[in-house]
């Protein structure tokens, strides 16, 4: 069993619980703050110090396991810009983004928000990206980007980094990636009802036979 505190309270736990798991075993029910549990949805943000460590850091009560003499709370909702707009009627380019994030300007470089970002995502980096209106480089730093909520906690001028990331990523999806050929032409057969027939099929097979036809089948080079 290790000490930690949670909320300034003091518990014992058994070691090797996720920071979550621990929460649960101190006795907390968890109604917000938590999600997939896998590390995907970006629910769990959590802040603790060590203690004599004046450090705060960040991580994701799912994926982090309780050390010894943790102090931990979990960061509340902080309401974002969440502006609207319409992809379809956008230009993919920075001054879009700029239009409707305007605060993206107000960065002063302290890439607080990549020392807080527990995908080691370069928050700063793709920022950066936003301000040169490179939306490809934008889309790419940002790509592990899980919507977690502790850059935009910890950002000294008021920014959504996520948000903004958000936006990057829909204009390059929508206007700049490069088309999938081979996806366009699968969507095609799909709405061309190419595989119904072999669809209609399958769903009469038992899962044994499911089974067996996923380990004979074809597999690209
Ligand atoms: S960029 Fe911000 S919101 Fe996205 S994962 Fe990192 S800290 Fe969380
Ligand atoms: S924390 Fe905010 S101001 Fe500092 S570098 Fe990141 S986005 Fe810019
Ligand atoms: S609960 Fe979803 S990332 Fe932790």
């Amino acid at each position: 069993m290790i000490d930690i505190f949670i909320f300034s309270q003091q518990y014992q736990v058994p070691e090797g619980l996720t920071i979550l798991k621990a929460f649960e075993w101190a006795g907390f029910k968890l109604t917000h703050g938590v999600g997939c549990r896998g590390g995907f949805c970006g629910a769990c943000g959590t802040v603790f110090r060590h203690q004599r460590d004046y450090r705060l850091h960040y991580a994701l009560a799912c994926q982090t396991v309780v050390e010894p003499g943790m102090i931990l709370t979990q960061i509340p909702f902080f309401p974002a810009q969440h502006p609207s707009y319409d992809l379809n009627a956008l230009k993919a380019d920075g001054l879009t983004l700029l239009g409707i994030y305007p605060e993206t300007l107000s960065c002063f470089g302290c890439n607080t928000c990549t020392k807080s970002c527990p995908q080691d995502i370069d928050v700063l980096g793709y920022i950066s990206a936003a301000l040169r209106g490179d939306l490809a480089d934008l889309a790419d730093i940002s790509f592990d980007c899980i919507m977690c909520g502790l850059c935009v906690a910890r950002c000294p001028a008021e920014i959504v980094p996520p948000n903004i990331s958000l936006l990057g990523r829909r204009l390059y999806g929508r206007y700049l990636a490069p088309t999938a050929g081979h996806l366009h032409k699968r969507v095609q057969e799909i709405e061309a009802g190419t595989f119904q027939e072999a669809i209609s099929e399958l769903k009469t097979l038992t899962i044994g036979e499911l089974k067996a036809r996923y380990s004979q089948r074809e597999i690209e080079a």
